[in-house]
């Protein structure tokens, strides 16, 4: 519960760079997510040089608050997703929800967040950009899809935590009672 209510979304970095053993503790942490029937549909691309991360960076609107941190950070992970795989037995979507690759690698980036905050690093998701403008940067083919991306680095400013609904807005017991 410290590492889940302690964590917040960092939008300004210390140019420091992140030990090499670091990142790849994070991304062990993607490795080891749950997934739908353990299909493991992320893909990470790490980006550390300055003009590839000034490029993803013209995929943000002026107005994304973590414009700035693409180009702060000394890291960019981009987390994409293989289409078709998770939520689909034999070919067929298996529910109503079609591909859930969505949820898996929200899973994943979760993990990511968590343990980057566990070894004392920063990290936002971004979820607000031209996604097909990150696919052309990056030569993402056809069957695979750029879901978020996060900066990484050392916090050079802690964030505020914005307030959370209360439990009783969204637990409801035996039925469905909000509103
Ligand atoms: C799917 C998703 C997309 C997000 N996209 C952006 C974004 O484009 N820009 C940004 O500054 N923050 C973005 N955020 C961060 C949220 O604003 C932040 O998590 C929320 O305000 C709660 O703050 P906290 O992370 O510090 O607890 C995103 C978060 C999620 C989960």
């Amino acid at each position: 519960m410290e590492g889940i209510k302690g964590r917040r979304s960092i939008r300004k970095y210390k140019r420091d760079p992140v030990p090499e053993e670091t990142l790849r503790t994070l991304l062990e942490a993607v490795r080891w997510s749950p997934s739908w029937a353990n299909t493991q549909c992320w893909e990470v691309i790490v980006v550390k040089d300055p003009k590839g991360k000034a490029a993803l960076g013209t995929a943000l609107s002026k107005r994304n608050p973590a414009l700035s941190s693409m180009t702060n950070a000394p890291i960019v992970l981009v987390l994409c997703g293989k289409k078709g795989i998770s939520g689909f037995y034999k070919g067929q979507a298996a529910t109503v929800k079609g591909d859930w690759l969505m949820f898996d690698t929200g899973m994943a980036m979760q993990n990511l967040c968590l343990t980057a905050h566990s070894l004392g690093l920063g990290t936002v998701v971004i979820g607000l950009f031209d996604h097909k403008k990150v696919e052309e940067i990056l030569e993402i083919p056809q069957n695979i899809e750029v879901v978020a991306m996060t900066p990484l680095g050392y916090p050079a400013a802690e964030g505020i935590a914005p307030k959370r609904k209360e439990l009783s807005q969204f637990v409801f017991y035996d039925k469905y009672q909000g509103k």
